[in-house]
């Protein structure tokens, strides 16, 4: 143990070199023209036992301390994923009470998968890491990328759907586009952190398939696509062991198998013992309530190591996963990205992310667009309309700059001539007196724009808790008819996650989901529902007509919430669309659907095997807009096979690929497959397997709507 402490001589001539010596003294892990490995060993080998200690421990609710002989820096984390969260603390969960701490709101991450936009996910990252960085941030607590396997779930507005190649392509996106700031994200909850109800402890049992091919995919594709730096791991247990110290999961599957370089935290106080923790993976513990010091990886591990009961070589491991993520960030350079706050770039990311993630469900008769010509009144109704969402949510929220809200965006879109009247129609303590207004002022116009759904309160979309059921509240049902009944131009938009809709749903010609839909989303809601934007957003996760059709509810409370503290995973692989298809039932609205303004045809597909250099196949066929204005389409590709050796789901999303087309343009589409697209996860020999056989290549605008379809058969040469 005594060799890795340094001696005092070295030490002062370390303090001189950082406080400021020539060029030519310059130690290795401060030049940054060396390789990042060589500098991450130069700066391990000059840390006293105690100031590893310190770099693996939080010192305040979102710091970790400095070593300035060293010129090590406090380390600034924040929350993620929609934007940078205020500051807080440092060891409460209250606000900092600072003024210099709002940020750009970016819709919710459900509303950024619903773009099916890779790109948009990189530049919300990337716009979200120039934030970070002005606000002196070095690592991003996000992107949240848990399954929805629930519509229950309070978190699922966090996170990016049911699909697995979707979540990952979708925050892979953003991961690059994050890092090239300078900043490091932090994936999370790793992994299987799908409700809410007993999150810091509920043990999870899922088969070895659905965790592999279902819950694990999108953390892969972060590291290995993504290239994250940071890992959070979950609250929850897998398999009898808390995530954050859970061997199977970070030692060898993530560090091992996937060739994870980087550090693995702790969500807050979400360790548990300090030998799991030093043994299981776990680089950096954040977070509890409990006096720093007294942190599993602060005393209680140095006492372990003075005792040699635990092996120093472990410690360094730890150190120097945060030490590469702090040079891959370039902390120590000249010339890090400092980044910038609410520009008009950010603004026009928030408002695109927003305007390709709405969804339109339902546009009977071309109700929509309105035309602001042809209206004399409108009437908006709903609490919704006004309500702010940026704040809530819990860790998610943001301090916002502003907020456009759906009210403010249609009165300046629909511009002068148009009367817009508001009724607020609903509240959580509204009585009759409310609904007799909305219902008069929806008599009193040509055209009511209803808005509604959920919100962040505590039992809908938040953190900490789950829903108790996918109906609308506040009586909404009964309001959206009435509403209805007194004008059949009724157009309903919902924000938050999925509800049940039979009420009404055929009462009322139009439908848009919003999502919640950032600091930006009145503008972008106006812009769809006046035809400025054709919406292409696409569901990013099934709309089940009911809860009682959902996987999770079919088994019974032990499937979910879980009983005497475990849940167990029986619907196995089939979750969302998966699901659907297995059993017959017939979704409110599927998987992958979205309607636009404009109609695309399909056409002519082709699949071509590969010369052997890229993949194994790529399928090419051809989209035409056959409508009058411009709009974009996403193509999705899945695929079936045939007579799979161990049961596969019917069919699964392989690929997709968004295309703007103007009116009557007709474009190639190519969608490579490489031979992930093909495989399953054999548990009994513990590896991805594509075996030969014939597989069904279907191709359309959503996963209940295949248009095109072809096969091919995979031998093994
Ligand atoms: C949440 C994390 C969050 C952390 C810090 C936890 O309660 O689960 O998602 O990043 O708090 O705010």
């Amino acid at each position: 143990m005594k060799s890795l402490l340094i001696p005092a001589i070295v030490v002062l001539s370390l303090c001189a070199s950082v406080c400021g010596m020539r060029a030519a003294e310059t130690p290795p892990y401060l030049d940054a023209s060396q390789p990042v490995e060589t500098r991450v060993e130069d700066l391990l080998a000059r840390l006293s036992l105690e100031e590893k200690i310190s770099i693996i421990h939080a010192d305040s609710k979102f710091t970790t301390p400095a070593i300035p002989r060293l010129g090590v820096l406090r380390r600034w984390l924040d929350d993620g994923p929609h934007g940078v969260r205020e500051d807080i603390g440092p060891d409460t969960w209250n606000p900092a009470g600072r003024t210099d701490d709002f940020s750009t709101a970016m819709p919710a991450g459900i509303c950024l998968a619903a773009t099916w936009n890779p790109y948009l996910g990189f530049k919300e990252g990337e716009a979200i890491g120039q934030e970070a960085r002005a606000r002196g941030k070095d690592i991003m607590l996000g992107p949240g990328v848990n399954i929805l396997r629930t519509p229950l779930c309070g978190r699922n507005f966090e996170y990016l759907g049911e699909d697995p190649l979707l979540s990952g392509v979708m925050c892979s996106g953003y991961i690059r586009g994050e890092q090239s700031q300078d900043i490091s994200s932090c994936v999370k909850h790793f992994a299987l952190n799908n409700e809410e109800f007993d999150r810091m402890n509920i043990n999870v049992e899922v088969d070895e398939r659905a965790l592999r091919e279902i819950y694990l995919p999108a953390f892969k594709a972060a590291v290995q696509q993504g290239g994250v730096w940071s890992v959070m791991g979950a609250y929850n247990q897998l398999r009898g062991q808390h995530c954050c110290e859970n061997d199977y999961l970070l030692n060898k599957i993530l560090k091992d198998e996937w060739g994870f370089k980087g550090l693995v935290m702790s969500d807050w106080a979400g360790a548990h013992d300090t030998r799991e923790c030093a043994l299981n993976g776990l680089d950096l513990e954040m977070g509890t309530e409990k006096q720093y010091d007294d942190f599993y990886l602060a005393q209680p591990y140095l006492d372990l190591l003075k005792k040699d009961d635990l092996p120093l070589a472990g410690l360094d491991e730890k150190v120097r996963r945060n030490l590469r993520v702090m040079f891959a960030t370039h902390v120590f350079d000249a010339g890090r990205k400092t980044g910038s706050l609410n520009t008009a770039a950010h603004q026009a990311v928030a408002r695109q992310v927003a305007e390709e993630g709405i969804v339109l469900l339902k546009n009977e008769g071309n109700t929509l667009p309105l035309d602001a010509a042809k209206l004399k009144t409108i009437a908006v109704i709903g609490e919704n309309a006004t309500r702010l969402h940026a704040h809530g949510g819990d860790s998610s929220g943001i301090k916002a700059f502003y907020e456009i809200n759906p009210l403010d965006g249609i009165v300046k879109r629909a511009g002068e001539k148009v009367n817009v009247i508001f009724s607020e129609g609903y509240r959580k303590d509204g009585g009759a007196d409310l609904t007799e207004r909305a219902v008069a002022a929806a008599k009193s116009a040509d055209a009511v724009i209803y808005i509604g759904g959920l919100n962040h309160d505590k039992g809908f979309d938040c953190e900490g808790a789950d829903r108790k059921d996918m109906k609308l509240p506040y009586g909404q049902d009964e309001l959206i008819q009435k509403i209805a009944a007194a004008n059949p131009q009724t157009i309903v938009v919902l924000e938050g996650t999925m509800v049940e809709m039979d009420a009404w749903l055929d009462k009322v010609p139009a439908l848009l989901q919003a999502w919640y839909p950032g600091m930006e989303g009145g503008n972008a809601l106006a812009r769809v529902l006046f035809g400025d934007v054709n919406p292409s957003g696409k569901l990013p996760a099934t709309f089940p007509k009911k809860l009682s059709d959902t996987p999770a509810a079919t088994f019974g409370p032990s499937a979910y919430p879980g009983t005497n503290g475990t849940v167990t995973y029986a619907e196995g692989l089939l979750v969302g669309y998966r699901w659907y298809d297995a059993k017959h039932i017939e979704p409110q609205f599927p998987f992958g659907f979205g309607l636009s303004y404009t109609t695309f045809k399909y056409s002519n597909l082709k699949l071509i095997p590969s010369d052997g250099t890229n993949g194994i196949l790529t399928a090419q066929f051809e989209i035409e807009n056959t409508g009058k204005v411009a709009g974009a389409e996403v193509a999705q590709l899945y695929v079936h096979e045939k007579n799979p050796a161990l049961p596969r789901p019917e069919k699964e999303l392989k690929g997709f690929k968004k295309i703007l087309l103007q009116p009557g343009e007709k474009q190639t589409v190519s969608i490579p497959l490489d031979k992930a697209a093909f495989s399953y996860y054999d548990d009994g020999k513990k590896s991805w397997v594509a075996q030969d056989d014939t597989f069904e290549i279907l191709v359309g605008g959503s996963s209940r709507d295949i248009l095109l379809e072809g096969s091919f058969n995979l031998t093994a040469n």
